[in-house]
């Protein structure tokens, strides 16, 4: 049994999916926005598929977090007057879609508002091997994520199914291959800043092309009030915020306890005291469910501001987390 991929955009029509039920090649993000409206469509499904290396998913879609924003937003005037001039901080936000509606709400309530979304991967690369005739898409680390040569496409990240034994021996070469190549990886340190161009460079065996994976209108949308940049959840923030935001991150599923513990610490060095924490997951979509606990940070801790559903499932963990800490 195989599963072809959707390897060029002639692939990429809905007959050509639904019998070549492959992945879809994540070389096709486009490059320069503005992205047309089947570009923007292609970007999202690519965006639903894509695993990276520390296991974790980019899924994110329009209007996902918004009974979160709506909720926040109706509290937040309590704990910082509107005058305030806001510092807001979105972590892990994927294509950037859900902080960049966010930013929009807030805006309405906080007209100095300044916010800064972020993730750890915000471009990929596509590292094309001409002789071979295949294509390796790789984070800026060097860890590979997806193969691409015709007629297949297959996730590095993630086991195929043993049904689909041709796509798994195209899978373990891929691997061994990259093992053999990956020492001539590299990528230009400028291509950190968002605000360069798309190049293509050339390095030997490689022609290396940068994927964004940055919404295209939300690329667009970045100013002063608004800004993207790379950020671990695990780094604490060097100027204190009043506001962080990690949807769809601090989950067991993704981390240990120890590692939900140490971001736990670096958001509570980042907020400034009196700060507040969204933290939760998306349970359920079409339409989204969520489980969302909203803390306050306080000289010793947390302290618990109110629940979205259950809560999330970091409560407990964080209630221990800090010297101290408490959660009331
Ligand atoms: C499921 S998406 C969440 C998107 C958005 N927050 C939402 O709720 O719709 C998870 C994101 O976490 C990012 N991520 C993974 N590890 C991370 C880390 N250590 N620091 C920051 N972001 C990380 C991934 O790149 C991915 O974009």
């Amino acid at each position: 049994m195989l599963k072809l991929g959707i390897c060029t955009v002639t692939h990429d029509t809905p007959a050509q999916r639904w019998w070549r039920r492959g992945l879809v090649a994540a070389n096709m993000l486009p490059a320069n926005p503005p992205a047309s409206a089947e570009e923007l469509d292609r970007f999202e499904r690519i965006m639903m598929h894509l695993r990276l290396s520390n296991g974790t998913v980019r899924t994110t879609v329009h209007n996902r977090l918004a009974a979160v924003d709506e909720k926040v937003g109706s509290i937040l005037p309590s704990v910082f007057p509107v005058s305030t001039p806001l510092l807001v901080e979105d972590w892990a936000v994927s294509s950037g879609i859900t902080a960049a509606e966010w930013f929009q709400s807030l805006q309405r309530i906080y007209p100095d508002v300044t916010f800064t979304a972020s993730d750890r991967t915000l471009y990929l690369v596509e590292a094309r091997r001409q002789k071979e005739r295949d294509v390796f898409i790789v984070e800026p680390g060097g860890d590979p994520i997806q193969y691409i040569r015709a007629p297949f496409v297959v996730s590095l990240t993630e086991m195929q199914h043993p049904i689909y034994f041709i796509n798994r021996a195209v899978q373990r070469r891929a691997m061994r291959e990259w093992g053999q190549v990956a020492e001539d990886f590299r990528v230009p340190p400028e291509w950190d800043n968002l605000n360069g161009g798309w190049q293509t460079i050339y390095l030997d065996p490689f022609v290396l092309r940068r994927l964004p994976l940055i919404h295209p209108q939300v690329m667009q949308m970045r100013g002063e009030r608004f800004r993207m940049k790379q950020h671990s959840v695990f780094t604490p923030l060097p100027h204190p915020v009043h506001v962080i935001r990690t949807m769809n991150i601090l989950n067991r599923s993704y981390f240990t306890e120890a590692q939900l513990r140490s971001a736990a610490e670096a958001i509570w060095q980042s907020l400034q005291s009196g700060g507040l924490w969204i933290v939760g997951r998306t349970v359920a979509d079409n339409p989204p469910q969520h489980e969302v606990t909203v803390l306050q940070s306080t000289p010793c801790g947390w302290e618990k501001v109110f629940r979205i559903g259950k809560g999330s499932e970091v409560e407990s963990l964080v209630a221990k987390s800090l010297m101290g800490a408490a959660i009331q």
